[in-house]
């Protein structure tokens, strides 16, 4: 059946389209002085490329003792961080194969493939891809993305390293891979629910339970009560500023506090008390709106007039399927889907230790291209802190900063329903803001009344109604506040030596010469950077930063430059493109994960690690072709490592009929049980 007549870049699940038509030019003004730091270096497949420029800390900062404040290497005053992010691995050469490849004295064994049975009556995945609706239900879905490992001690204050809960998102499917013969319709173009059922349930979460036999071998635990599936379809509440606005009203909750599933769950976050924080990123392709006109909820995020698996059309016409057809269809939203788009682009918590509890959408987190969350270290009495990345190009990076401290007793979801999200302005000069999207802000408020009535990006804007509004639309409420549109915002990290906050900045080849700004200097940016900052007087709660370019990804002789010195100049070892995961282990070494070009040079995407220290950076793992490599977390003592692998190109390493491949997780470990990476 032909697929409906769509741009075909939609049917790509990595199209995003730009949404962002704010203009937002905060450095017009300081174009001069960029130009200036500028150099040209040799590309070297006949381009030249633009370089390219970091900006030292050095005398920015007023704690001397910062890492960041002097990017040199080895700059380290004690050296502690350099001893302790050391890399002891040999790099491994890029890779066209369709295998995993680690370092010498490493090895790598898959584990929990899509379709593993993990809950239920634990129905065996079958090659052909023939596993029904229900019996996806309890396996584990595809695509696996973001993926965290919780101690199974945990809640006692342990910190085991034998056994846990692996957690992970599954942040899309393949159709065709999915099922026998790829998506199939009947002749009046419906799809048979069965199908949208399997597709909806091999989206969402997984929770698994795993253990170390003694011979250090990892297996799930049969029967355990935290094995579970969180699905497109698993009841959820909404909680925070945006629960029960009248904006969210369907006909599954008029009252607009509940709705049905999270989707496009790309990366997470941890919480320091023990729940995962799943991100819904590019949740506008599920839905769609047939009108004449959208509202701005819809036409900031790109919603379209087609899905991009077409389950409105599942033939049951049941309640689930119908609700992706967001058109208004009845005389009230209370009737109608019309607002079910409005419950998506939220940070969903889920508790792995507690099965039976409903999931729960922070809203006071915002609603975007949710990427991922990070959090920073907590204290005592201090409130919570995270950070959040909106992947879409030319959008922003979001804190969130709680009303209410944290106290290790009491600690839970309730803290992120309160306080203050704020986005971040980078500041030519190497300082940075960030800037309140709140109605008790008043310069947020005087902007908010100055754009009243004129056009903000494609939108005419006409004021926010209350402080969910906002919440709802929190990337127009970043254009007025004058954020900076940064290239693709994909994972943080904390340093959990120094405190700095890392982000990729995947790539953005739309950026023109006329839209560069110091924190993104490259126009048509293919291959992204690594950006950096440490919050004022290290206080992460801080109104104020100071940032500066960690790395610049690109092939041989890519060059960091940091106050007119070469810090990196990127080689065979280490070349890369389009960082995406990004993750501090406990030792405080940064591993970096590509979903970019695997053409040459780069061949296959792969994971490197980083100290951070000296910014040293070396290929660990490339994965097999046609794989983006997302997700890693270790166990505590850092001698088990997850990664996983996202859509494989064909048959890695299972035995599957057909045209039928299995993404999966990877576990590393070294051959003499020493620490990861050292
Ligand atoms: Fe799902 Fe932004 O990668
Ligand atoms: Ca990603
Ligand atoms: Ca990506």
């Amino acid at each position: 059946m032909a697929k409906h007549n769509v741009d075909s870049k939609y049917l790509d699940p990595d199209y995003e389209p730009v949404v962002n038509h704010s203009g937002n030019k905060v450095f017009d003004d300081v174009l001069n002085a960029r130009v200036q730091r500028r150099t040209l270096m040799k590309g070297g497949v006949g381009a030249a490329l633009a370089s390219i420029m970091g900006f030292g800390l050095a005398g920015c900062g007023s704690d001397s003792s910062s890492v960041i404040a002097s990017a040199s290497a080895g700059s380290d005053p004690d050296g502690d961080n350099v001893s302790k992010t050391a890399l002891g691995f040999d790099a491994v050469a890029v890779s066209t194969a369709n295998n995993v490849v680690v370092p010498a004295g490493y090895s790598a064994k898959a584990f929990l493939p899509w379709g593993t049975p993990i809950t239920g009556s634990y129905p065996e995945f079958r090659a052909d891809a023939s596993n029904s609706g229900a019996e996806q239900e309890q396996q584990v879905g595809m695509h696996h993305d973001g993926m965290h490992f919780f101690p199974i001690d945990f809640k006692a204050g342990g910190n085991r390293s034998d056994e846990g809960l692996l957690v992970m998102n599954h942040e899309y499917i393949n159709q065709k891979a999915l099922h026998p013969e790829g998506p199939t319709y009947n002749q009046s173009g419906m799809r048979p629910a069965d199908e949208v059922r399997k597709e909806i349930a091999a989206h969402g979460v997984s929770v698994v339970h795993i253990k170390q036999d003694s011979a250090g071998t990892w297996d799930i635990v049969f029967e355990s009560p935290f094995n579970r599936r969180v699905t497109g379809n698993t009841e959820m509440d909404i909680r925070g500023p945006v629960r029960g606005y009248q904006k969210l009203s369907t006909r599954f909750s008029p009252n607009g506090t509940q709705t049905r599933g999270t989707l496009n769950n790309c990366s997470m976050g941890p919480t320091p008390w023990g729940t995962y924080l799943a991100a819904e990123e590019n949740w506008h392709g599920y839905f769609a709106n047939g009108s004449q006109t959208q509202p701005r909820e819809q036409t900031r995020h790109g919603v379209g007039n087609a899905t991009r698996y077409d389950w409105e059309q599942a033939d049951s016409g049941e309640d689930q399927y119908i609700r992706f057809n967001i058109t208004p269809a009845a005389e009230s939203a209370k009737d109608d889907y019309r607002n079910e788009a409005n419950t998506f682009g939220y940070m969903v918590e889920i508790d792995p230790f507690t099965p039976e509890s409903k999931p729960q959408k922070r809203t006071a987190l915002g609603r975007f291209g949710h990427e991922g969350v990070i959090f920073a270290p907590v204290e005592e009495g201090k409130p919570v802190v995270c950070y959040s990345g909106d992947d879409s190009r030319f959008e922003y990076i979001y804190k969130f900063v709680s009303s209410r401290p944290y106290y290790a007793a009491t600690a839970s979801g309730y803290l992120l329903d309160e306080g203050t999200l704020y986005v971040a302005r980078f500041n030519e000069d190497g300082s940075g803001d960030w800037l309140a999207l709140s109605l008790d802000n008043l310069d947020f408020v005087a902007r908010v009344q100055a754009a009243q009535g004129s056009s903000v990006g494609a939108v005419l804007f006409e004021g926010f109604e209350n402080q969910a509004d906002v919440l709802l639309n929190t990337r127009l409420a970043a254009d007025i506040a004058g954020a900076t549109p940064m290239d693709r915002p994909e994972w943080g990290a904390v340093d959990p030596n120094t405190g700095e906050v890392y982000f990729t900045l995947t790539n953005n080849s739309q950026r023109t010469e006329e839209q560069v700004n110091a924190a993104n200097p490259n126009a048509e940016n293919r291959t992204g950077h690594i950006i950096r900052w440490s919050e004022a007087n290290k206080d992460f709660a801080a109104a104020e930063f100071q940032w500066d370019i960690f790395l610049f990804a690109g092939e041989q002789g890519t060059e960091t430059i940091v106050d007119g010195k070469v810090v990196v100049s990127l080689t065979d070892d280490n070349i890369f493109n389009s960082p995406d995961g990004l993750w501090f282990d406990y030792n405080g070494r940064l591993w970096i994960q590509t979903d970019g070009s695997d053409a040459a040079p780069y061949q296959n995407n792969m994971m490197l690690a980083a100290s951070p220290a000296t910014r040293d950076i070396r290929r660990f793992f490339v994965g097999p072709q046609g794989c983006e490599v997302t997700g890693v977390v270790t166990t505590p003592d850092v001698k088990s490592m997850f990664v996983n692998i996202q859509h494989p190109a064909r048959d890695w390493p299972f035995g599957t009929e057909g045209d039928h491949p299995r993404d999966a997780t990877v576990i590393i470990t070294r051959d003499d049980n020493g620490v990861i990476g050292a």
